[in-house]
């Protein structure tokens, strides 16, 4: 279903998106925020968005909604995003992606939709009582996308389905219209720990929701706590490999790896020439110490950022008033395309 690759010039445009649905994880920080700051830095404009229309598909506190949109936004702050280079906001701030949003869901298809492995995860068993919005969330992460005609998206390893649909959805609706009109996007899925997984099982994704504190870095971890849940992860008995064959069947293993290469900013591979032969009593340490070195001052950046509420709302205030002076344009010429009139 991947839509063929489309060699058109468009001129380069990151956008890319986390939901302010609980805490953020070591997951988020190396799948995704640190790889922002790497293409921030690049020079490519970008847009980093707090998606919190798409939080609301589940049940969300609405005091509790206010306050993680507020600490992602001091997360990307306090890891190195800088609202001077990059433009942060929230999305319910620019109604433009949900207008988008809207005429995107008329070009997917609900063949296409029903594919979505993130919907079946997230409903479970219990796909009757899942919301309307959690089912329709991919045509409205698309939109986000091509509501700034954004050209490559830096995600982790589990958003990539959902990048296939929006170049299928892109390509549909200029195959349908007979327009040039929506960029096919690429997924930027890279670094070394694109899935970063559990603590406590390496067969699965650290993700806020486990209810298990202990398979995850949280980025409000302490430096006590972070080191406390390294040296109690899962392992097995053996000592580290020099070769990344040698890793095959030992997943948890692999994880601690593929964090330590993700935090250190190199490839498994080398992680492997140096730890290899090394006990976990050994190599645990290490890597507590660096998780500490690299984790600990954004978890205090961001306490420090949240004591004042008002400087962030500022900032996705200023966020959201330039991401909207490049998505009204864009839809307007969407709505002349489709024929809506415009009087
Ligand atoms: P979300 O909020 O679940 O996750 C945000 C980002 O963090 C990455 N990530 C991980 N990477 C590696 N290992 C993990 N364990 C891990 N957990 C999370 C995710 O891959 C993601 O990059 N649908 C999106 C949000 C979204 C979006 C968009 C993203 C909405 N619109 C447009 C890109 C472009 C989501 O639920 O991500």
């Amino acid at each position: 279903m991947t839509a063929p690759i489309d060699t058109r010039p468009h001129t380069p445009r990151v956008f890319s998106g986390i939901q302010p649905s609980g805490g953020l994880t070591l997951g988020n920080y190396l799948g995704a925020i640190k790889r922002f700051v790497a293409m921030q830095e690049s020079g490519t404009p970008s847009l980093y968005c707090m998606v919190d229309l798409h939080a609301i598909t589940v049940w969300q506190d609405p005091a509790s909604l206010s306050r993680a949109t507020r600490e992602l936004c001091a997360g990307f702050i306090a890891s190195g995003l800088d609202p001077e280079k990059s433009i942060l906001f929230n999305q319910s701030q620019v109604a433009e992606h949900a207008q988008l949003g809207w005429v995107l869901s008329c070009v997917a298809r609900m063949g296409w939709m029903k594919r979505m492995t993130q919907f079946k995860d997230k409903a479970g068993k219990n796909a009757e009582n899942a919301s309307l919005g959690l089912f329709g969330y991919p045509a409205l992460m698309a939109a986000d996308i091509l509501i700034y005609h954004a050209t490559h998206v830096p995600v982790g390893e589990d958003q990539k389905q959902h990048l296939e649909l929006t170049r299928d959805i892109a390509a549909k609706f200029n195959h349908d219209y007979g327009v040039d009109f929506f960029p096919i996007t690429e997924p930027v899925i890279e670094g070394a720990a694109t899935r970063v997984m559990s603590l406590r099982d390496g067969s699965k994704k650290m993700s806020k929701s486990d209810p298990s504190d202990m398979s995850r870095i949280n980025m409000t971890d302490d430096a006590d706590t972070i080191a406390k849940k390294i040296r109690k992860a899962k392992t097995d008995a053996e000592p580290l490999p020099s070769e990344l064959d040698g890793l095959e069947g030992r997943p948890e293993a692999r994880n601690l790896v593929n964090i330590y290469a993700g935090l250190a900013d190199v490839s498994a591979e080398d992680v492997m020439r140096e730890m290899g032969g090394r006990a976990f009593s050994e190599f645990k340490p290490a890597l507590a110490d660096l998780a500490v070195d690299k984790m600990a001052p954004i978890s205090g950046e961001m306490s420090r950022l949240m004591q004042d509420t008002g400087e962030i709302d500022a900032i996705l205030a200023r966020g959201a008033a330039d991401a909207r002076a490049i998505a009204a344009p864009i839809l307007k010429r969407t709505y002349e395309i489709v024929g809506m009139v415009g009087s």
